[in-house]
């Protein structure tokens, strides 16, 4: 089941409508992240952070699972990954921020899997040799973020299948087309690539006999139902996720950022006057029409962007962010002021992104080495 009826739609492929998370949750069958598991993850992580304190992390799967694992010394391991279908915006890199604070808080081994195939085969027009420059560039971006060169593995489908191969049959053996069908709702035109592909996206959950705990958007819950289904049966453990909702678009709260709509998104490579030319003309406010209604009346930061923004990933300060949202409902903050504000904070961060990255490019072997790291990090027997 991935539609949740006319009004609006989420699979991994298209997010699109005004999303009832609340209903997501009940429709996918996964659970709401309780206050006293905020709390536990604060406990074992001795620190918070803020995109779970403000609930953009808001549902799991077996979260409290995997954190019983960690306590108990059994271990977890983290996997996450990226489409490589264009140039990487700032909803891709919320995942991966976040990611790397679970890898340093927990210590723990993580694989980011690098999707070229299921990028190539999901549109006839896209060919492989652009997908293939798209992920390198995407890689780059990703090695940015800064995790642990010691404990992380990125690899590329296309290239690391070879590896992969024997695990994979027996994943796709265990999965009928009856299944896939239904979790995905996959039509008779649909390749068979395509149909093989929750294969390769399930299998990273299987590297090592450890609990994996994967951070994502919850877009992805398909492809983990389905690896909840068959991983004890072939001798693994369910996997855990921790699921966040999605970042808006530019244009309103309705649907998720995306690569395909330039005006919809900041791409982590915008420039400073890109930025706030962008924020400036196309975020949706919240605001009245005139300064006179907006001073009288107010703002809605509930629907504005600029708002929802600072509160997702840019203002981690709580108490700032309550300022601001305290004074643009009061009319003392004006639209303009507040998407300057948010100006600032974004190009803050993109430029440090962008120093960082430039770096990247000799971190790129140490984080793909197919060799020792690897082999060392993917301890399963697979026979
Ligand atoms: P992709 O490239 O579509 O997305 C990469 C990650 O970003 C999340 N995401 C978002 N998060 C917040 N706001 C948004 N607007 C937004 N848009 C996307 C996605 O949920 C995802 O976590 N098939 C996958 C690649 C993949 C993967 C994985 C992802 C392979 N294995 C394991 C997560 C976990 C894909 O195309 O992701």
């Amino acid at each position: 089941m991935v539609s949740m009826g006319a009004e609006s739609t989420v699979t991994p492929w298209e997010v699109s409508g005004k999303v009832d998370y609340e209903k997501l949750i009940k429709e996918f069958g996964t659970k709401k992240i309780t206050p006293e598991l905020k709390k536990k993850i604060g406990r074992l992580a001795k620190d918070s952070h803020s995109l779970i304190d403000q609930e953009i992390y808001f549902s799991h799967r077996d979260l409290d699972v995997a954190l019983a694992d960690f306590e108990s010394g059994k271990g977890i391991f983290l996997y996450t990954g990226r489409g490589p279908s264009g140039p990487m915006h700032i909803g891709h890199i919320i995942p991966l921020v976040f990611t790397k604070w679970l890898q340093d808080k927990f210590k723990c081994n993580l694989y980011i899997e690098i999707t070229d195939d299921e990028k190539f085969m999901l549109k006839k027009e896209n060919k492989m040799d652009e997908i293939r420059r798209i992920a390198d560039e995407n890689i780059l971006d990703i090695i940015a973020v800064g995790f642990d060169p010691e404990r992380t593995f990125i690899f590329k489908d296309s290239e690391y299948m070879g590896n992969m191969y024997p695990l994979a049959t027996r994943v796709a053996k265990s999965i009928n087309f009856s299944d896939v069908k239904a979790t995905f709702g996959f039509e008779n035109s649909t390749n068979i690539g395509m149909i093989f592909f929750p294969t390769l996206e399930i299998l990273p959950t299987m590297f090592e006999n450890k609990r994996c705990l994967i951070p994502a958007a919850i877009d992805q819950d398909p492809f983990f139902r389905l690896q909840r289904d068959i991983a004890e049966s072939l001798g693994y453990k369910k996997a855990a996720q921790i699921y966040s909702k999605f970042l808006p678009p530019l244009s309103g709260t309705d649907g998720k950022m995306s690569s395909s709509m330039p005006e919809s998104a900041i791409y982590l490579s915008d420039e400073p006057k890109t930025v706030k030319q962008k924020i400036m003309k196309y975020a949706f406010s919240g605001g009245q029409e005139s300064i006179e209604m907006h001073r009288k009346l107010g703002g809605n930061p509930d629907i504005d962007v600029a708002f929802q923004w600072l509160k997702y990933f840019f203002e981690p300060d709580a108490k700032k962010l309550k300022r601001i949202e305290e004074e643009y409902r009061s009319g003392k903050l004006l639209t303009g002021e507040l998407k300057t504000i948010l100006v600032e904070k974004l190009n803050a961060f993109l430029e440090e992104h962008r120093e960082r990255r430039t770096d990247a490019r000799e971190m790129v072997t140490t984080f793909m080495r197919t060799g020792a790291l690897a082999k060392k990090m993917w301890a399963t027997k697979h026979e």
